[in-house]
């Protein structure tokens, strides 16, 4: 009976092994199936980066001299998709030119192997992985070289992946119980390893596993993990020319998932067949009558180990025993085939349209949502270009006409002034009258210049909440009655720092497009809120993420459609009638806002209504008051005066206001000039310039070096233009200021060392 039974435990044996070899083979397969998986998602995120890179390597703003711009175009994109730590570009020499990355972030570039390696080559590189430094997380590293319109290579766009992001992309790829895996960089830095460790991201992978990524081939390799702990693992290696990513996962032999279960219950069955033949065997010792069917029994039972369970003994001849146990293994054998494809059906469901095709829809998903991140940064930086092209036209033709306007209104003064000495009031009111078209000239031009953000602010800490009520006291009155205006704040509004006219002018600007939207009555509805946007959230405004307070005006008019939507911000675009409206509204209203640091949203349902929400940066904790401007203190009058104006006009009519108000008056028609006579001999107790002149010599040097050659002189600059930024001076702590067009009044009291009044609509 022993020996009857040794074959039959054999046969178990070799069932068991037989499984366990189908098991590592479907475990293979499974291994390299989720390392290709990792590797499409490191691929496809590495792709999205090299789109972008190329994008933005066709623009000009990247290769242009002026750094600004680049800059704000690189902010742009990176507030727009959420997934960059920084963007910047970097000369041949390796130094960064244009920035873009969060403000308190280190960045110390000194020309990194990899982008040397992308000027070289003249391709996208992906750099590997950059440690985090002081504020700036841990990022992976890419670099594509540009080329300006000559093919020449003139500088690397390099882009910092936020390794944050990409783990987050990583965690939405299941992998089975006991499973690991990591991704490493091209010298073996872990980047992301799982299952999760506390300090897993920069230490370095085992060189075993280099050694096969390196190799360049995707294989399946029996190796100790991180952990130690020894797994089936599937390497995929990624890179054009040699290791730039390298991805492994490994799986646990004794946690194998469905494959393993299916091999398991198979093996089961082979072992319940093993015994209850060894029995059978010892049956037939005893009897030699029952050759044939115990053949037959034996054939059946060795298709079975084979793996085909189809196969039957069918009806046996001799003892009753035979036929029982013949009937009773197919019974078993028929059992046990439905049930094996009952499991493999149920895996393959599991593993393959549940994991796969999960997996397929959140990579269709995320290519979808890289697409329209794609196409809406493209469509604002159009649409930026527009504007700032216009902006420019617009800019140039408002200089100019201010000055003009300035040389208009300080005639009218000084022919009014006349007037009124000799008592002919007929000819001072129509002297007023004109002085008074001038004046909304003067208006208009601001307006332009708003748009084109040149406008000169003064920004003060403000509660908007306060400042609100105060300006809806003025707002509500002209409102017809058939329109119902409510406001709201939420408590504890945080503060921020604006101009509190040209707010008024925005809201106005913004409420009165509600009125004429809602020609047969309706309801207007301000709201106002503090807001934290993320990246994702501020690319709707072109905003860098933070802190903001929004101002929403929400009204139920007649709404527009895209095609007006598209355009509203532009100068000049109106659909009202002629002589209705001049179309400067909206412009004003971004200009402003974005001048002031904050961004513009306009959404509208055609028939349904319009919301406008203006957003205002926070301001910062601790920041108190202002300083005060300096406080001008000019003795009197027959005080000497260098004035300074490259505008003839301009200078013309500023010697006469100020010889009429006593002032001994010396000009200069440009910096230069300027600077001659501060170093010679002849005596000024101020100076007024001009801010912008050509020459070489701006304003702001006549007033440094008048302050430098000449201590306690008396500084006034003039301008425009709210250039002071761009000269590098803050005009609230370094000299008194007046903007253009200014009158003559404000000139002499902030020469006679008054301040000017509070804009309008403030409240101290
Ligand atoms: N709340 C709104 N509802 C419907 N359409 C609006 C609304 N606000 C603006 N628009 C559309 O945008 C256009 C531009 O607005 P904007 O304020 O810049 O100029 P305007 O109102 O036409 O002229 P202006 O403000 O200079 O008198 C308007 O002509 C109108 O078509
Ligand atoms: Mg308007």
């Amino acid at each position: 009976m022993a020996g009857a039974l040794l074959p039959a435990l054999g046969f178990q044996l070799l069932a068991e092994v037989r499984a366990r070899t189908a098991m590592m083979r479907s475990l293979d397969g499974e291994a390299l199936r989720l390392a290709t998986l990792v590797a499409a998602e490191q691929r496809q995120a590495a792709e999205g980066v090299r789109q972008v890179l190329a994008t933005l390597a066709a623009s000009p703003t990247i290769r242009e001299s002026d750094l600004t711009r680049c800059d704000r175009f690189l902010a742009n994109v990176l507030a727009e998709s959420g997934r960059y730590v920084a963007l910047l570009t970097v000369s041949l020499d390796g130094r960064p030119r244009c920035v873009a990355r969060p403000e308190d972030m280190g960045l110390d570039f000194s020309a990194p192997r990899f982008v040397r390696e992308a000027v070289d080559a003249g391709r996208f590189v992906i750099g590997g992985h950059l440690p985090a430094q002081g504020a700036r997380p841990a990022a992976l590293a890419f670099a594509l070289p540009y080329r300006d319109a000559y093919g020449q290579t003139t500088g690397t766009l390099v882009a910092l992946l936020s390794l944050g992001w990409l783990r987050g992309q990583l965690d939405g790829l299941p992998l089975p119980p006991g499973a690991a895996s990591f991704v490493v960089d091209r010298d073996g830095i872990v980047l992301d390893r799982r299952p999760r460790q506390s300090n897993d991201i920069g230490t370095a992978a085992p060189e075993r596993f280099m050694a096969a990524l390196r190799g360049g081939e995707m294989r399946t390799l029996l190796l100790a993990g991180m952990d130690g702990e020894e797994r089936l693992y599937g390497l995929a290696p990624l890179g054009a020319r040699g290791l730039e990513l390298g991805v492994a996962v490994g799986l646990d032999p004794a946690a194998g998932g469905g494959a393993i279960r299916v091999e398991a219950a198979r093996a089961g069955v082979f072992i319940l067949f093993g015994t209850t033949l060894a029995l059978l065997i010892a049956g037939a010792a005893a009897s030699r009558t029952i050759g044939r069917p115990f053949r037959r029994l034996l054939a059946a039972a060795s298709a079975w180990r084979s793996g085909r369970l189809a196969a039957r003994v069918g009806q046996l001849g001799g003892p009753f025993e035979f036929r029982e146990l013949g009937r009773a293994l197919d019974e078993m054998a028929a059992a046990s085939e439905r049930r094996e494809q009952d499991l493999r059906a149920a895996r393959d469901e599991a593993v393959v349209t549940g994991q796969e095709l999960a997996q397929q829809q959140a990579r269709l998903r995320e290519a979808e949502a890289a697409r329209m991140a794609a196409e809406a940064a493209q469509h604002r930086f159009a649409q930026e270009q527009r504007m700032e092209a216009i902006g420019q036209l617009t800019a140039g033709v408002a200089h100019d006409f201010n000055n003009l306007l300035q040389v208009v209104a300080g005639n009218l003064e000084l022919v009014e002034k006349a007037a009124r000495g000799r008592g002919d009031a007929r000819e001072a009111r129509m002297l007023g009258t004109a002085l008074r078209a001038v004046g909304r000239g003067a208006r208009l031009t601001g307006q332009l210049l708003s748009f084109s953000r040149r406008q000169v602010l003064h920004a003060r800490l403000v509660q908007l909440p306060t400042l609100l009520a105060d300006i809806m006291e003025r707002i509500v009155p002209v409102l017809p009655d058939d329109i119902a205006v409510s406001w709201h704040t939420v408590p504890d509004i945080w503060p921020c720092r604006l101009d509190a006219a040209h707010f008024e002018t925005a809201l106005l600007n913004v409420v009165m497009n509600a009125r004429h939207a809602m020609p047969e009555g309706g309801k207007i509805e301000i709201r106002m809120g503090n807001l934290r946007l993320d990246a994702a959230a501020a690319g709707r405004f072109g905003v860098p993420a933070g802190d903001y307070i929004e101002v929403t005006v929400a009204d139920s008019g007649i709404g527009m459609d895209q095609d007006v939507l598209d355009h509203v911000f532009e100068p000049f675009f109106t659909t009202r009638e002629i002589g209705e409206g001049s179309g400067l509204g909206l412009s004003q209203v971004d200009g402003f806002v974005r001048q002031s640091g904050g961004g513009v949203a306009v959404s509208s349902t055609p028939g349904a209504g319009t919301s406008v929400s203006m957003l205002f940066p926070r301001e910062a904790q601790g920041n108190g008051a202002p300083p005060a401007a300096p406080v001008v203190d000019l003795p009197g009058s027959q005080q000497r005066i260098l004035v300074v104006d490259d505008d003839p006009g301009v200078l013309e009519v500023l010697k006469a206001t100020l010889e009429d108000a006593g002032y001994q008056v010396t000009t200069a028609r440009n910096g230069r000039e300027a600077l001659g006579l501060l170093r010679s001999e002849q005596p000024f107790d101020a100076v007024l310039t001009d801010v912008v002149m050509p020459g070489g010599v701006s304003g702001v040097d006549v007033a440094r070096q008048a302050s430098s050659l000449r201590p306690g002189i008396r500084v006034l600059l003039a301008s425009g233009y709210s250039q002071m930024a761009e000269h590098g001076i803050d005009r609230r702590a370094e000299f008194a200021f007046l903007s253009k067009p200014y009158e003559r009044m404000d000139l002499l009291h902030l020469l006679a060392g008054r301040n000017l009044a509070a804009p309008q609509g403030e409240r101290a």
